[in-house]
């Protein structure tokens, strides 16, 4: 099938972030081609049926469904988010993560390359930094993940590296601290199984009244809670779109940039504004550290915002919150209707 269109290969479409990206790619005029296989199934991602993309159900590590998306399509360019990505997971199940993230993307790039098409984006990390030796940090911070997870995001940032010197790749790896947030009147938001993001948990507790467990309070930070960077899944998107403007309309070099708000939140800070937003109170239980947390994580955005123009307008952490609570209660609405009576009612 051919487009006027440009198109777009997105791995990991139907997820959290990849989706949010193929809806504003849509918008912005790009023919958007979702690879998922759905093996992450939330009520949204089980149930695809976004009108404004091409939905292709599949594993992005099959290389003859490549070859035939490749030779059938023509590819601007793959946005790859497709990817395993619980930490803790990572460190139990390490192979399953070398496995799905770095294997299926040896797939992948050679795919790509067989057939030409030679520009990605990728979903990188802060967690190929490690423990931060400086905050906030900044892309020329050592790369030193401390998790199988953080390593599979470095070692794919290494392998882009190679690919560019060996086949004339163009690449874009964007670092992504905390994605938050949601486009709730499209009907995207985040939902995660198992859910292991901090906002969408505080959400569901403040929905089921069920308890959220605070993991260390004794960290060196000002109230002991953890500090992080929390960025909206929406100006994440508007990364992928600029970032796909400076490889293809501008012909700029491969870079690596990181994507927060340059503002750190503790976890309390985040219990405080959850409980605002929602009016209600939260069981919060303290319990002991999680392995692998480092105390603070905070980006330095400056590289993105210089050389992308990106400005990460809507990473207000309270309207971050308000739009992912508006999605956590239609999610609600859903676990009461049911999956399908509460598609026909969205129709
Ligand atoms: N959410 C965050 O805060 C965050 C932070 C840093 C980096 N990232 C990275 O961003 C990307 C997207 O994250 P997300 O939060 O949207 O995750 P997600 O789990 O919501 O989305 C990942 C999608 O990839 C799909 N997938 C996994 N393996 C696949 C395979 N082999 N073939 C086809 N599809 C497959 C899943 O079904 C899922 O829909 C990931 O690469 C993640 O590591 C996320």
């Amino acid at each position: 099938m051919e487009h006027d269109k440009k198109t777009i290969l997105i791995t990991g479409g139907a997820g959290y972030i990849g989706s949010h990206t193929a809806w504003l790619l849509a918008k912005k005029g790009f023919h958007v081609l979702v690879l998922d296989d759905l093996s992450q199934t939330s009520f949204f991602s089980s149930s695809f049926s976004h009108r404004w993309a091409e939905f292709v159900q599949g594993d992005y590590g099959d290389a003859q469904l490549l070859a035939r998306l490749f030779s059938t399509y023509r590819i601007t360019a793959v946005m790859h988010f497709a990817a395993f990505t619980v930490v803790s997971e990572s460190v139990q199940h390490p192979l399953n993560y070398y496995q799905n993230n770095v294997s299926k993307t040896v797939t992948l790039l050679d795919a790509m390359v067989k057939h030409n098409v030679l520009t990605m984006i990728f979903s990188s990390s802060c967690a190929v930094y490690g423990n931060p030796l400086f905050v906030p940090l900044t892309e020329e911070h050592p790369c030193a993940p401390i998790s199988p997870y953080g390593t599979t995001k470095y070692m794919i940032e290494l392998m882009l590296k190679e690919c560019e010197a060996a086949y004339g790749l163009q690449y874009v790896a964007l670092r992504y601290f905390n994605a938050a947030g949601a486009l709730p009147y499209e009907g995207l938001g985040e939902q995660h199984v198992p859910e292991t993001h901090g906002i969408p948990l505080l959400l569901h507790a403040a929905v089921t009244g069920k308890p959220f467990y605070l993991f260390g309070t004794d960290y060196e930070t000002k109230d002991g809670t953890c500090i992080r960077d929390y960025v909206h899944v929406r100006d994440i998107a508007d990364a992928h779109h600029k970032a796909l403007l400076h490889l293809v309309q501008h012909k700029n070099p491969s870079d690596v940039f990181n994507l927060g708000s340059g503002v750190g939140h503790s976890v309390k800070e985040l219990i405080a504004a959850v409980e605002y937003v929602t009016k209600k109170e939260l069981l919060v239980i303290p319990t002991a550290r999680r392995k692998g947390d480092p105390a603070v994580l905070v980006a330095d955005p400056a590289k993105a915002m210089t050389i992308l123009q990106w400005n990460p307008l809507h990473s207000d952490l309270a309207l971050m919150i308000q739009s992912a609570w508006l999605f956590e209660q239609s999610l609600e609405h859903v676990r009461k209707l049911g999956t399908k009576a509460y598609l026909q009612t969205n129709e």
